[in-house]
This record gives structure tokens, sequence and C-alpha cells, in this order.
């Protein structure tokens, strides 16, 4: 395992495929006669996918025919007409909107901050007082006085950018560490809007940053557990930091949820004779670190040293973003894996309902229902420490089930136990194992819920990382899954606390101009064609209209699988109908994620998240600047109401 570590260039690779590239994975048994079941469409829909979802060549260039109609702009559900895939270094948006950006990396959020130097790229002083980098998840609240406040989450960093100053791209100094911790975690700020243009209040009182060093508090079953223990934390309740907060949520009560996604790749081991136990490595925890160099200067992030840190990570954090003085929680109850985001949901019973994704190949879907109810204006403290956990299983006749996680279901010994190795008590009852499941997204008007399956390149070639075979079927219908696919599914009688559901596929992305011919999978469903086509849907919101918001963080080359595809773009589809529109594309080399409306609905915030990151773009700025992830605000030029 550890011969070939040094060939590894963590810079070159997504963070799925480092962790492969330092715990590879056998190949597993072939899966031919199930994949060949699947490739058949018509036994594959059959009773699965319903009305709009008709495959095949002939409904599919029927779909083509209908797409990108003249007259659309402000009429029907979408208020707007497509715009073309494109690899401009820039935002594109509809006719008749505008876009503007409202705060990039390394711009300070207090007056005492220094302007981003493009030289030097910022010190850890700066930093702390600064919006941080690659921006995801985010979410606008009203706060008193008809004021806005924006959570979001900076989920991680380009070593190249960030550290570009640097002859080695690469962290070298002790105040490069602290820069770069600094980078991650979240920004909560006011913003508003003067003469149109949305700007930062700097030095609002609900200013705040939040980093891989802020304290907050370990709550839920696992808090206090011998395995949540460490030196400097002997009660296991106390942990400092949150990073690689991928997708959010937010809870009925206002508060904000910041998910840790991929937390592995910040530790690392300076004692090569120390085994990794079998459960950090289902995490990807390895002995060496993504090259952020944390454990250099932070004996936290060295498991020789502090072998229990991993399992204080990997959770969603609950932050009330109106009181800048209160802690994060950390919400153990909610489960530990690679958590994408957190949708929340009052069930008609009161109990509320997380749905949560964990994205690494081949995976499981969650679901958290709380043990008490929701009350407006009632107590929410233990709402979400005090639950069940429960994971998908998708039968291919279309129906599935949620599997509950629990002492008795699992062979983990204490419901403590299942909400830190969590994947492994998902394995223990056979959930399904899943495409990516990224963001999650539930219909404003009624029970359904959507979930994004970005992509999967080892559907139907290799195990997860637990060993569980991952055979093409379902809702993972092919094998070595380059495109991704959206599936959803409706709660037994509308009821998100029920045990069962129905599911089906609301789209299959592809590429029907490169693959054609009846029965090729590779061309996605009937709602694709070569006015929409996308690959690697990730984020998802709805809006209040019931129309859903699809953002992508795929293969943005324009060559081959990808052609036509343009950059990484946000889509609008109508749940009703199937229809999907392309609304906007982001710059080069982005990844386009989050996405929250302002208190009027007239702008819609956008994550504009690594622009440049392999070294051919410069957004937002242009010219030969340095490429800053950013959020725009998008208008309409008459001001009308977005969404
Ligand atoms: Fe941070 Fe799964 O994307
Ligand atoms: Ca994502
Ligand atoms: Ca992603």
């Amino acid at each position: 395992m550890g011969a070939r570590m040094s060939d590894v260039d963590s810079n070159e690779l997504s963070f799925d495929e480092f962790d492969e590239a330092v715990s590879p994975r056998p190949d597993e048994a072939e899966f031919d006669a199930i994949v060949d079941e699947a490739l058949s469409r018509r036994g594959f829909l059959g009773g699965v996918l319903g009305g709009v979802l008709s495959f095949g060549t002939t409904s599919f260039l029927m779909g083509a025919s209908v797409m990108v109609p003249s007259t659309a702009l402000a009429k029907g559900r979408f208020a707007f007409q497509a715009v073309a895939a494109n690899s401009d270094d820039t935002v594109t948006v509809p006719k008749g909107y505008t876009w503007q950006t409202v705060v990039k990396w390394g711009d300070p959020l207090w007056s005492k901050g220094v302007a981003f130097d493009p030289e030097t790229r910022g010190t850890g002083e700066s930093q702390e007082l600064a919006f941080g980098d690659n921006n995801d998840g985010m979410a606008l609240f009203a706060a008193p006085g008809g004021k806005s406040v924006m959570a979001v989450n900076n989920e991680y960093t380009n070593r190249s950018i960030m550290y570009g100053a640097r002859s080695t791209k690469l962290p070298e100094q002790q105040d490069d560490v602290r820069k770069g911790k600094a980078a991650h975690g979240l920004s909560i700020f006011e913003v508003k809007q003067n003469g149109g243009a949305w700007r930062v209040v700097k030095d609002s009182t609900f200013n705040r940053r939040i980093t891989a060093d802020s304290p907050m508090q370990l709550t839920g079953p696992a808090a206090g557990h011998d395995l949540l223990t460490t030196d400097a934390d002997p009660t296991g309740r106390q942990s400092l930091g949150t990073w690689n907060n991928c997708g959010n949520g937010r809870t009925p009560w206002g508060t904000y949820l910041a998910c840790e996604e991929n937390f592995n790749g910040y530790f690392s081991s300076n004692d090569p004779a120390k085994p990794i136990s079998k459960e950090l490595r289902r995490y990807g925890v390895s002995m060496k670190d993504w090259g952020y160099g944390w454990a250099k200067y932070d004996a936290r992030f060295d498991i020789s040293k502090t072998p229990n840190e991993p399992n204080r990570a990997g959770y969603v954090v609950e932050v009330d973003p109106l009181d800048p003085k209160s802690t994060p929680m950390k919400r153990t109850a909610l489960g530990r894996f690679k958590h994408e985001n957190a949708e929340v949901v009052v069930a008609e019973s009161g109990h509320v309902v997380v749905y949560m994704g964990d994205d690494e190949r081949g995976e499981f879907l969650y679901r958290y229902v709380s043990e008490g109810k929701y009350t407006p204006g009632g107590n929410t403290t233990d709402l979400l420490n005090k639950g069940t956990l429960y994971a998908a299983k998708f039968n291919a006749d279309g129906k599935g089930e949620w599997l509950a996680l629990t002492p008795d279901t699992t062979d983990l010994a204490s419901q403590a136990e299942i909400c830190i190795h969590t994947r492994l008590a998902a394995s223990a009852v056979k959930a399904t194992t899943m495409d990516r499941p990224e963001w999650v997204a539930s219909h404003p008007g009624k029970a359904e819920i959507y979930c994004a399956l970005t992509n999967n390149k080892n559907r139907g070639r290799k195990p997860n990382a637990g060993g569980d075979a991952t055979p093409a079927g379902g809702p993972n219908p092919r094998k070595a899954n380059k495109y991704g696919q959206i599936v959803r599914w409706r709660p037994a009688a509308g009821d998100h606390t029920a045990a069962g559901f129905e599911w089906d596929l609301f789209v299959l992305a592809g590429n029907p101009v490169v693959h054609t011919g009846d029965g090729n999978l590779k061309a996605g469903s009937k709602n694709v064609n070569a006015g929409n086509f996308f690959n690697a849907p990730d984020g998802l919101s709805f809006d209040q209209n019931g129309m859903l918001w699809i953002q992508t963080d795929g293969k943005y080359t324009n060559k081959g699988d990808f052609a036509g595809m343009g950059n990484n773009q946000m889509l609008v589809g109508d749940p009703e109908t199937g229809e999907i529109r392309r609304f906007m594309v982001g710059p080069k080399e982005c990844e386009v994620t989050g996405l929250t409306f302002s208190l009027d609905r007239r702008t819609i915030f956008v994550g504009i998240q690594h622009p440049g990151d392999k070294g051919r773009g410069n957004f937002p700025e242009g010219g030969n600047s340095v490429p800053r992830s950013s959020v725009i605000a998008i208008t309409r030029e008459d001001g009308a109401v977005i969404g």
C-alpha cells in the first residue's frame, strides 16, 4: 500500500481518486448478467420510470425537437430562455437576466482586514478576517431590522492557487498552514443591496468566521464516548474546528447546518509502525494527507499521536447564524460519513426528518427521524440529538425501504458506535450502494424527495471502501457510470417517517449526440437532449414554485463523452413534466455549487467554486488575475421575482 504513495500527486487527483490511490481496491467480479438486465431499457423501465421518462431514440429525438422554444421568456413555469453550453471564462445567464460578484475568496469581512493581495495571496492573519476559500453550500437568513445574513461553507482550498506565491505551490511555513486552516470552515456576514448592487456589510455585528480551529461542542449519542476522547479533550465533548464543509441545510428554527464531507484527507501519520484501523480506513484516513500539511504544526492531525481525532469529524454541524457568540454543535445523531448536505423536512406528525447523502463511490443514502416533535417556538435542543438513523434500500421493482441502524439490526455495540462508524452499520444492514449521493432536496409542495447521484466509475467494477459489491441496477443502472442521474422517491402515504417508499429516476444524464442508438443508456433519458445535456449533477435546491435547480460538478473538457456540454452549469427541472432547461453556464474549470434566495426572492445567490483551478481561468476579475471562488448574485433586468 505504501510503496506507490510517493507517486501520488494529490494536486492532480480528485478526493476520491486520491483516497483510492492510497488504498487501492480490488476489482470485483463482473456483474454482466445484472448489467445486461439493466441495459435492456424495456426491462429496466418497466414500472420504475413512468411517464416522462420513456427512453429510446425516437422519444429522445422528440425531446430534442421540443427543446429551446423561441418564446419561452416569462411564459409557463420556465421564465427564461435556455442558454447554450459554452467554454467561456465568465458566467452566462439568460437574456433579460444579469449577474454580479458579491464576495470573493480573501475579501475582508471587517475594515481592520486588508484587501486581498495577489502577490502573496494573503497571510494567516488576513485570511482569518476574510471570506474563506472554495465556497459551497449557503443560506440566507432574515435578521431583525430587515437585515440579510448569509452563512456560507468554505469547503476546501486549491493549493496551487492559495500557495501560488510559493515556488513549490505548497504550504511551506507555519503561517501557510494557519492561512489554509483559516480558509476552511464557514463565513457568516451581512449582505445589503444598494442601488441594485449586493455588497458585504463590513463590520456588521453578525460577521463571523468559523475555521478549522474554532471551538465546538460534540452532542448526541456519540458525545463523551471513548472513541471521541483525546489527550486535549478527555471529555470527548469539546472539539476544535470544522473543515471540508460541503453542502448545507437549514432548520425551521432558523439555524444553519454545515456538512463535513472529505474530512479524512487532512490527517496523516508520522509513524509507519502504527497500523491504521479498519474503521479509519473505511473513511479513507491514510498515512498521507492531501498535502495541506496540517499535521506538521498541529498534532491533532497526526493520527500516530491523536488517533481519535478523525472520529471527531465527519458530522453535521449546527450553527446559529444570528448569534456570533454561539457555539457550533456537532450533531453526532445524524451519523458520521462524508456528508454532502442535510435536507430538513418536518413530517406531518411533527417529527423532524433529515435526508443526507454520503458522497463516495458505493456509499449510502441516509435518513434521520427525530424522537421528539417540532413545534414552532418550542424547545428544539434535542431534535437533532435524539432519533433514529436509517439507510436506504432500493429494490429493482421501484419500491424501497428505510433500514433502521440500531444495535439490534447491526453488529455494532451501541448507538454511539453507530453514530461514529455509520458506514459500517449501513453495510451491516445491506443498504443499497449508490453512485455517490450528493445533495438531497425536498419538494416544497408534496412529499417527494430528490437526490443527485453524481457519477461512479466503479459501478459494477469495484466494491466500495467497505467491500460491499456495487452491481449495476435499480437507481444506479449503468456500469462505470460517467454521467450521473437524479433519483426521487415518494414516502408511503406521503409520510416522511414511513418505512417504505416508491422511487423512479427524474433524469439519467448522458450525451445523446455522442451516444446514439436504441437501448444506449449513455444517451440519457428522454428529457436529456442536445439543448440541455450535462454531466455530474451535484447541487439540488427547490424554489418556492416547486422547480428544481440543478448544479453540476463534472467534466468540462467538452470532448469525447463530454463533447458539447461545455463548462459546469446550472439547470432548472420541472418535476411535473420532466423538462430540464439550462439557466446558467459557469466560468472555466469551476464547479457551480450552493444556492440561496434573497428575502424578496428577486435575487438568486449562486456559488462559483474553484474557477481556474487547473490554471486556465481567471474568474471573476479576468486578465491575468488570480482566480477566486465567489458568490454571485443573479437578478432579472425587470426586477421580477425569480423563484
Ligand atoms: Fe463537496 Fe460531494 O461535493
Ligand atoms: Ca457537491
Ligand atoms: Ca462535488
